[in-house]
């Protein structure tokens, strides 16, 4: 069975001394509906919140963003072995604010998953359609470009330390959530699509997440959809009560 996931992606958003008490109050709110809950904070605040987050096991530590490269001189760059020395057990990769203001491409996005695979950590992989293209209606063939180009050259075993994040580009700091039918509809093509390329097993068992102005007031809704298994939310996550109410907002298993 896979797991109800709430990740939070900080952006760059949070002084450390806030994302100390951000973390710690989620602790202490001890949310009880998800089997996962993932903290994306800035690379800055990596290892102090990986040390509020020790001696317990329900919070995990995850980045924003990791290199291309393994190592050497690329200056102001952070490697994937930096990261799991800070503490990070996750890091997203594909979302739409690096493929749009830095121009991260197929080739980038595959160098960073399998690089951050080799060094142990977990990917949270991120897409979704502009607004043009949902209008349109061609929403399903750009998904699929996109996972065939940045994810379908991992093997079956590499696809078990995948999450996918479905994050339409309209619905990110808009206000304007997917319905949870549009989110339904493209989480199960997403599943359909894994399934084709990797069998039903690793396609039943991929977390497949939701993200895009998720609030307190819409997540029961969108999470209670088949094959919606959690959310990947940003503004509504810098608070305690908003993202601990988000954490509680799944169906009984
Ligand atoms: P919002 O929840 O602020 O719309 O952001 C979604 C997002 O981009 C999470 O990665």
């Amino acid at each position: 069975m896979r797991d109800y996931i709430a990740a939070g992606n900080w952006k760059m958003n949070m002084s450390i001394a806030n994302g100390k008490d951000l973390a710690q109050g989620l602790i202490e709110s001890n949310t009880t509906s998800s089997d996962k809950v993932i903290l994306c904070v800035p690379f800055t605040h990596l290892a102090v919140v990986n040390e509020i987050l020790k001696g317990q096991d329900l919070i995990h530590l995850g980045a924003q963003n990791v290199c291309c490269e393994p190592s050497g001189a690329f200056t102001g760059e952070i490697s994937a072995a930096m990261l799991t020395d800070a503490g990070a057990k996750y890091v997203l990769i594909g979302h739409s604010e690096r493929r749009g203001y830095y121009h991260e491409d197929a080739g980038i996005l595959s160098k960073k998953i399998t690089l951050a695979l080799e060094n142990g950590l977990k990917v949270i992989y991120c897409l979704g359609e502009p607004l043009e293209v949902r209008q349109a209606n061609e929403q399903n063939a750009h998904i699929k470009t996109q996972l065939e180009s940045d994810l379908f050259l991992l093997d079956a075993s590499q696809m078990a330390n995948i999450t996918i994040a479905y994050e339409p580009i309209w619905a990110i700091g808009t206000g304007k959530t997917a319905s949870p039918e549009q989110a339904q509809d493209m989480h199960a093509f997403i599943r359909a699509t894994l399934e084709s390329k990797y069998g039903a097993t690793i396609a039943q068992n991929t977390s497949i997440l939701y993200g895009g102005s998720v609030k307190p007031a819409n997540a029961s809704e969108i999470f209670s959809k088949e094959d919606v298994d959690g959310g990947l939310v940003g503004g509504a996550s810098l608070k305690v009560d908003s993202f601990a109410a988000i954490c509680n907002s799944f169906p009984p298993k």
